[in-house]
């Protein structure tokens, strides 16, 4: 029967978010360079809820982004995707990136995660995250608790590679001043971010990429979506809230948390059935941005999924003359 093989619980979900977040990443690219990093988030925003709209899931938004700096966001507990199906989790950053975006610097990305119902981390609003971020190698082997140093030697062992050969990728941000200090004297060598931790985090996951580990202070929704990344690829990540002032870190005391607490991926996302699918907006070491050539355009896409630990890229052509205004790709 196919209404049976459609809603087959082995259906790759990612496959179908990927066109949310496709969209965003074209809708967005008009913006790149532009100097509005608004107007590029707000572009990404509704074209990614404008696609999930489509999507048979029922979805509600956990993690939404962009409360920080008000910028356009998909609500938390926006419900989202067509209701029929299963129940997801659903965190989503149109935008990884939204600076880059705005100044044509590379590595913006669009992203959705997604993971099985009541399965993700609610961080009550506390914005930022101490985060560590490594392949399966530092599996045992590396402890947020821990000095930079020695998580950068023990993972070098566990790798079996000099400690000169490992690159830690880290935002730029002067409270970063003393851990970049200390990340070159332990003789490492930095890859700073001027945005975009995300990327930077699944770098640090996956074997292909150069980036040996993502260490540092970024956003806590940015921490639990890396967490369903990082689920597909085998690899770890350990977070610490942080708040930023002090009515944060009372707000995160009177919803029960535990400031000292070190959190893994399996606290960030309970439950092993994850999704994870980013765009490129603009190129990057994880995917190379939108380009147009010949009326075409082309998105290229990395999606993950823990319960089968497939990684695809996929890379797809999409008609310009449907993308032009009031259209969304489908010629509507
Ligand atoms: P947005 O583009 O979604 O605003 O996030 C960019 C980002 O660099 C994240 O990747 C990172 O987690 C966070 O901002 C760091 O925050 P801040 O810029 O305040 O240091």
């Amino acid at each position: 029967m196919s209404g049976t093989l459609f809603t087959h619980p082995d259906r790759n979900l990612g496959m179908e978010l990927v066109r949310a977040t496709e969209a965003a990443a074209i809708r967005a690219a008009p913006w790149i360079g532009r100097g509005e990093k608004n107007l590029a988030d707000g572009a990404a925003v509704d074209a990614m809820r404008k696609f999930l709209g489509t999507v048979d899931f029922d979805g509600v938004v956990v993690i939404g982004e962009g409360e920080k700096d008000a910028a356009p966001m998909l609500y938390n507990g926006e419900h989202v995707g067509t209701g029929n199906g299963a129940s997801f989790d659903i965190a989503v950053d149109p935008i990884d990136g939204t600076s880059l975006t705005a100044t044509g610097r590379m590595n913006a990305v669009s992203v959705i995660a997604v993971s099985d119902r009541g399965t993700m981390y609610d961080p009550s609003a506390v914005f930022y995250m101490d985060k560590i971020v490594t392949g399966p190698e530092g599996k045992g082997v590396i402890d947020l608790s821990r000095p930079i140093g020695d998580n950068i030697r023990a993972l070098a062992e566990a790798k079996g590679i000099p400690v000169a050969e490992m690159q830690i990728a880290v935002l730029d941000r002067p409270r970063h001043k003393q851990l970049i200090a200390d990340i070159r004297a332990a003789g490492a060598g930095t890859r700073l971010l001027l945005d975009g931790d995300v990327a930077g985090g699944i770098n640090a996951a996956r074997p292909e990429s150069r980036i040996d580990m993502c260490v540092g202070v970024g956003g806590t929704p940015e921490g639990i979506i890396t967490a369903c990344a990082v689920k597909a690829l085998g690899g770890v990540i350990q977070g610490r809230l942080k708040p930023k002032d002090d009515a944060e870190r009372q707000k995160a005391l009177d919803a029960g948390h535990d400031l000292d607490r070190i959190l893994d991926q399996d606290d960030l996302v309970t439950g092993d059935n994850t999704y994870f699918v980013a765009t490129g907006v603009t190129d990057g070491a994880l995917v190379a941005g939108v380009s147009r050539s010949k009326g075409m355009i082309r998105t290229e896409s990395l999606v993950l999924r823990s319960h089968s630990g497939t990684r695809r890229r996929v890379i797809a052509d999409h008609l310009e003359s449907k993308w032009l205004d009031g259209d969304d790709g489908d010629g509507s």
